[in-house]
């Protein structure tokens, strides 16, 4: 076997113990070999767990760069940093896998883009809803045409009460915004990917700032604190596309509503339609009859055995490393996440001014 991809990882909190560090360490062709944070300690603890028994930590990322034998930097910091040490990381000839969103600006996203293209680098943003069973099996059935042509979507990321209470979520300097960019991010992107559609025409937008200021509040992750709430706690899109395509995008930590629902998206095309509630439900019309199927999206298994099915991080961490080792375009692109936030963007925007923002 050719050498291992050496893998650095800069932040070591939630989503990196989460997600990247366990999935990382179940693929052969990499070495977890440096760690930073600027909680040393936190870096300390997942080069303890997941690195090589040499591996190296810091608690500055640029020291960290300096290391020429790092192949691939996963960036899993607050979203304020996102951008600053993506670029940082390209420049010093690593391929780079950063956490959504992709950015807090389209203008820093656009950054992040042409350093991957002036670098030769890859680059790629960490929207795991997309390697969900669901979502791969009906991104298949909408690129195979089932569905005819989609114009109209719904983008669902609502949650009655979740807040994240923990790190920066609450912080707009530090994030960017609240719910619409931490998970209509997600929502979006997996919408803009079934429909093959990166070409926004307009954007309405309203944002909510009505639950956040509450003390006490009931919340999956505990009561916050309302005068760390800057952000918003709800915000809503409409979107129009060049070729007419209309999404509506709901986001929210904290409504008063019953119908949650979260990355997930509702397809509306000439042929066909589905959605991802009850599992993945498709509909459409046959022989002059409407019909709805229910896709089985379990394997299964038997009582002395559940299947080894490889789970959403896992796959989501081998094709970026395959796409490195192949040199093929990773499954997320950075000029689609540039979109989705571009989109994020027009909709705070248009929920300041109370007008509609037009991309030319
Ligand atoms: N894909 C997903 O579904 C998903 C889920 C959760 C979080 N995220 C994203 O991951 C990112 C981090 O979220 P989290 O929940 O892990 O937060 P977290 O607060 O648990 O972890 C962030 C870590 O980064 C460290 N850090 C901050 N600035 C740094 C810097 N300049 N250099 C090195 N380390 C630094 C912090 O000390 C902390 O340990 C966010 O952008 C968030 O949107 C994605």
């Amino acid at each position: 076997m050719t050498e291992k991809l050496k893998i650095a990882v800069i932040g070591c909190g939630g989503i990196a113990k989460g997600k990247h560090l366990p999935s990382l360490k179940k693929i052969k062709q990499v070495d977890l070999i440096a760690f930073c944070d600027i909680k040393l300690e936190r870096a300390e603890e997942a080069a303890e767990e997941y690195g090589i028994a040499d591996a190296k930590v810091y608690n500055n990322y640029k020291q960290l760069l300096q290391d020429a034998s790092i192949d691939v930097v996963h960036v899993c910091t607050p979203n304020n940093s996102h951008a600053e040490i993506s670029i940082a990381a390209l420049e010093a000839g690593k391929h780079v896998m950063c956490e959504k969103p992709m950015a807090k600006t389209s203008k820093e996203a656009k950054s992040m883009v042409e350093a991957a293209e002036r670098t030769g680098r890859k680059l790629t943003i960490g929207y795991n809803n997309r390697f969900r069973t669901d979502s791969q099996y009906l991104h298949k059935v909408s690129r195979r045409g089932d569905l005819g042509e989609v114009y109209f979507a719904k983008a669902h990321a609502i949650r009655r009460r979740a807040v994240p209470t923990w790190g920066v979520f609450l912080d707009e300097e530090k994030q960017g915004g609240g719910p619409l960019i931490d998970i209509g991010t997600h929502a979006l992107d997996l919408t803009l990917w079934m429909m093959d559609n990166y070409r926004p025409k307009a954007v309405m937008g309203s944002a909510f700032h009505k639950l956040g200021k509450r003390k006490d509040a009931a919340n999956a992750w505990g009561p916050w604190d309302p005068e760390k709430f800057t952000v918003e706690d709800s915000a809503f899109g409409f979107i129009t596309m060049e070729n007419g395509a209309t999404i509506i995008l709901e986001s929210s930590w904290a409504i008063n509503s019953l119908d949650e629902d979260e990355a997930k998206c509702s397809l509306s095309g000439t042929e066909g339609g589905a959605d991802m509630k009850d599992g993945l439900r498709i509909n459409g019309e046959n022989f002059g009859k409407l019909y709805a199927t229910n896709v089985e999206l379990e394997s299964g298994g038997v009582a002395f055995y559940d299947g080894d099915e490889e789970s959403d991080s896992e796959l989501e961490a081998r094709l970026w490393i395959e796409s490195i080792i192949n040199d093929t375009e990773p499954t997320v692109k950075p000029k689609e996440a540039f979109v989705v936030t571009q989109i994020l963007e027009a909709i705070y925007e248009s929920a300041k001014t109370g007008k509609a923002v037009y991309f030319s």
